[in-house]
């Protein structure tokens, strides 16, 4: 068995409903994994939740119920619900409070004390709750974490600790050997300064928690939430359980982080695994923040937008394509309804949209539906064939470097050539006289040819919209099947085809 081209995306608290920072994590992965799978690769996508620890405890506290059942009533209600509002498509959806979990973590921490890097002693410092994490006095600000504003409380412990500072060397090497372990590069020069000034050991194990998973050498405490959830992108695969599964799967292709989590990710987890004796994820990536009004968005401050919120009006292929085609991905951005309306405007309803409609509307007007052979190609035809070409090539070479507004902006710049081509070609003038019928012909099957490869390439993005076109070019084969390495070679779709004019793919938005 080949391995799969494996994808994670952190896994969420579930002290809370999703908001579209955590759908963004979740939309890239997709269409990363999309993308993949239709250049014929066996692909293993990951979701879950991450269901301990001190927050979850103290919201379902809060909320009067035990947070098992919190943890439930979250996962059921939002967690699971919301992969469809979006539109992803994973293979496996990991809960940290599974048995499966449970029994890998502990067989973890139990093989990393046999290994000699887990030992007793007692802590004392800041923790800040919303982190989930001790603080070094110089990571506050104003006795605050600077990330969720507000004070940490003194913890004194008697943990168990693991071994972090023995690794220092070998994940300085490791990175030095593979500069593209950690991308964007900010991250990466964040990540190796990070270990260049120093690794300390790092407590992992709670005795005040109570809502975690047990040592299994000692019941009174829990493995710290960090500890356990990072576990979650091996338990799900089978480790300790299920070694074919595992091996077949083992090591993730791109772990896909925001930013806040980068160095439990590029830091922690490799030094665990190399503790382990496992080998290191390929690549962590981490994206940037959604903000709204300059700030990180978040629940607790009431900036939160839920998913549906924009599913609603705008469909979920616009959701997924706002996101992903408006802000680098790497860097911040900025969310605005204006901005949103703006270019669902522009580039969706006037530009796709109406490509689509344009197209599948002329075939059937003046050509009753059946696509015609073309005739002779002119130089006009030609050039969209290798403007084709090379918007493929791009928009493959862009996507496989998870840069998905630049992979997206390849497939748009076809879409717009092609518009143009029907503005200058004016199959609506050469219908008008029988004598162009060969050429008429030729336009009407060259823009045929364009919405095949636009919904091909388009299909990982907007999984809806594309489906709809692929319906009305009178294809029998899956659109998922369709390989995007292969996608501009001219002549795919089989004259005499059945067109048909579809509803508007993105209507126009209602002015209110
Ligand atoms: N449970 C941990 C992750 C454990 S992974 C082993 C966690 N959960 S979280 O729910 O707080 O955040 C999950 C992800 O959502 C993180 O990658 C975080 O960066 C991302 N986002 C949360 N708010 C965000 C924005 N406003 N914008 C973009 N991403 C954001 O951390």
């Amino acid at each position: 068995m080949s391995k799969a081209f494996y994808v994670t995306t952190p896994i969420y608290y579930v002290n809370d409903a999703p908001h579209i920072g955590h759908a963004y994590t979740t939309v890239a992965g997709d269409v990363l994994t999309r993308w993949h799978r239709q250049r014929q690769e066996q692909v293993f996508y990951l979701t879950g939740t991450d269901e301990h620890g001190t927050k979850v405890e103290r919201t379902a506290e809060e909320h009067g119920v035990t947070p098992q059942e919190w943890a439930d009533r979250l996962v059921e209600e939002h967690w699971k619900p919301v992969l469809q509002t979006i539109n992803a498509r994973t293979d496996g959806f990991i809960r940290t409070t599974s048995d499966r979990h449970r029994i890998g973590v502990q067989r973890f921490w139990e093989t990393l004390r046999d290994n000699g890097y887990v030992y007793e002693a007692d802590f004392e410092g800041p923790y800040c709750v919303g982190c989930e994490e001790f603080k070094r006095p110089g990571d506050l600000i104003d006795g605050k974490c600077p990330i969720h504003d507000r004070p940490v409380e003194m913890l004194h412990e008697s943990n168990y600790f693991f071994q972090l500072a023995a690794f220092q060397q070998a994940l300085l090497e490791h990175y030095e050997r593979h500069p593209d372990a950690v991308e964007p590069k900010s991250a990466y020069n964040e990540v190796v300064s990070f270990i260049k000034q120093g690794l300390e050991d790092i407590s992992m194990s709670r005795s005040s928690v109570g809502w975690g998973i047990p040592l299994p050498w000692d019941e009174k405490q829990v493995v710290y939430v960090w500890f356990d959830a990072l576990l979650n992108y091996i338990t799900a695969i089978g480790y300790g359980q299920d070694e074919a599964t595992f091996d077949a799967t083992w090591p993730a292709d791109v772990h896909l982080v925001g930013k806040d989590i980068l160095r439990f990710h590029a830091v922690y987890w490799p030094a665990m695994l190399m503790a382990a004796g496992l080998p290191l994820p390929a690549k962590v990536f981490a994206h940037g923040w959604l903000l709204v009004g300059g700030e990180k968005m978040s629940k607790s401050k009431l900036t939160g937008i839920a998913p549906e919120q924009i599913t609603e009006d705008f469909g979920v292929d616009a959701f997924r394509y706002y996101f992903l085609r408006a802000i680098a991905f790497g860097q911040d951005g900025s969310f605005s309804w204006e901005d949103m309306a703006a270019r669902y405007t522009s580039e969706l309803a006037n530009g796709l949209g109406n490509l689509a409609s344009r197209g599948t509307a002329m075939v059937n007007k003046y050509r009753d539906g059946l696509l015609p052979a073309p005739g002779d190609y002119t130089n006009a035809d030609l050039a969209l064939q290798e403007l084709l070409v090379a918007s493929a090539e791009q928009a493959d070479a862009a996507m496989l470097k998870l840069d998905f507004s630049g992979g997206i902006l390849a497939i748009k710049t076809f879409v717009d050539a092609v518009n143009v081509y029907v503005t200058e070609q004016q199959p609506w003038v050469l219908a008008k006289d029988e004598a162009n019928a060969s050429r008429l012909d030729t336009v009407l099957y060259t823009i045929c040819e364009a919405l095949r490869a636009i919904a091909v390439l388009y299909h990982p993005v907007m999984p809806r919209a594309t489906e709809e076109m692929w319906a009305c070019l009178g294809q029998g084969e899956t659109l998922e099947g369709q390989n995007v390495t292969t996608v501009a070679t001219w002549g795919q779709l089989a004259p005499g085809a059945t067109i048909t004019k579809g509803a508007a793919l993105f209507p126009r938005l209602e002015t209110t």
